[in-house]
This record gives structure tokens, sequence and C-alpha cells, in this order.
């Protein structure tokens, strides 16, 4: 699955970048959810599944150390190019090439959509195990009544309801924190949950 999803991307990464490649394309609310987020990280951060590095700057500009990662390596270069002071590297959510316990925070922006529901659990105790205990997670993704698949414009990608996605998370030891939903007239419902890695390590 991840090399039709990677290679999906690889054909457009351009086009995304044009279109989506800027934190100042991205919803007000978006910006100030991650903002708020990121000042309560102790610790460096990894954007996972960082695209072309917009929001992995945004993160670094808000005073944090951050890493990107992400499958597709025409996005890598070109976070590589455009945000040179950053470490950025080609790897897949289920390895993000980090010691455990190694990060504060995990930002996965709209990185799981494409995920199928049996098969996001991978990423998610690749995650719980990258972070430190009590370090936290910003999902963003699209919301929706049912776990359902829809076409998006690169692949196809999954909603999720906010309950459905808080249970993945708890199932892979996570605690839920906080959740949002954005319904705007015209787009699809969007969501974002912060969740924060529970056990002792
Ligand atoms: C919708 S884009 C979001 C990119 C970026 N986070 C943003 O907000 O613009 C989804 C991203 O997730 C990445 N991705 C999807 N599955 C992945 C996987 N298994 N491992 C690493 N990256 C993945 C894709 O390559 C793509 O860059």
């Amino acid at each position: 699955m991840s090399g039709t999803v990677g290679s999906a991307y690889s054909r457009r990464a351009a086009e995304y970048t044009d279109l989506f490649g800027s934190v100042s394309a991205a919803h007000p609310s978006d910006r100030q959810l991650v903002t708020t987020w990121a000042g309560g990280i102790d610790g460096s951060v990894i954007d996972a599944g960082c695209g072309p590095g917009h929001w992995t700057q945004f993160l670094a500009d808000l005073g944090l150390s951050a890493r990107g990662v992400d499958l597709v390596p025409e996005f890598i270069e070109r976070a590589r190019a455009e945000y040179p002071g950053i470490p950025f590297e080609v790897g897949d959510l289920e390895e993000l090439g980090c010691e455990p316990g190694a990060a504060g925070g995990i930002l996965s922006w709209y990185s799981l959509i494409h995920h199928e529901p049996g098969s996001i659990r991978g990423p998610l105790a690749e995650f719980h195990r990258a972070l430190r205990p009590g370090g936290t997670l910003l999902v963003g993704f699209f919301e929706g009544p049912v776990v359902e698949r829809f076409d998006h414009a690169v692949i196809p990608a999954q909603r999720w309801p906010v309950a459905g996605l808080s249970a993945e998370l708890v199932a892979a030891g996570f605690e839920v924190i906080e959740s949002h939903v954005r319904k705007t007239v015209g787009e699809r419902p969007q969501a974002a949950i912060i969740a924060r890695r529970a056990d002792a390590a």
C-alpha cells in the first residue's frame, strides 16, 4: 500500500506543493491549533508524513527542534532545498528512524488518511514507540460519520469519525486529550485529535 501511495504522490509532488505546500494556505484555525499544541511540547518534534516540509519549518520557526519524514523522495528533495536548516529524510510512518522515546511530539497532519482501517495500527504503534511517555501526537484528518473510503485527488483516502480514530489511539496506548471538528459548506469536514502517550516507558 505505501508503495502505491508513494508513487501516486511522486507523480503529483510539484502540483501538491504548488497548491498546499505553504502554511499560509492552511486554515487559520489549523495554524492556531498547531501553534498551541507545539507550545506544550517538551523535546524534539517529528513531522511524520511531512510532504514538502512547510509544517516542519513552521514548527522550527516556533522554536522546536523539528525533523521531517516522508515516503516521497520528491517532497524530501524539495523540503531540503527550501528549508536547508532542517533535517528531512525519506522514510515510512512505520519506521521513523529514531530511538524509542526520542520525540516529545509527533505531527501527523493528514498523513494517515491513506491507511486502510486495518493498517492504521502500524503507524500508531510506531508513533507510540517514538514518543517519550507524556509526549503528544497531533493528527489531522478528514472527518465523517463512519470510516469510509473516498476519492481523494491523489489516491483514495479514508474519512474517520473522531470516536473511531480515538478508539484506535486508545488501543495503541494513547490518551485522547482533545478533538476538533470543522465543517465548512462546500468542503470536506476536517478534524484533529491531540493524544498523549499515556504509559510508562
Ligand atoms: C495529504 S499529504 C499531507 C502532507 C503534509 N503533512 C501536509 O499537511 O501538507 C499526505 C502525506 O503523507 C505521506 N505519507 C502517506 N503514507 C505514508 C507512509 N506510509 N510513510 C510516510 N509518509 C506517508 C505522503 O507521502 C504525503 O506527503
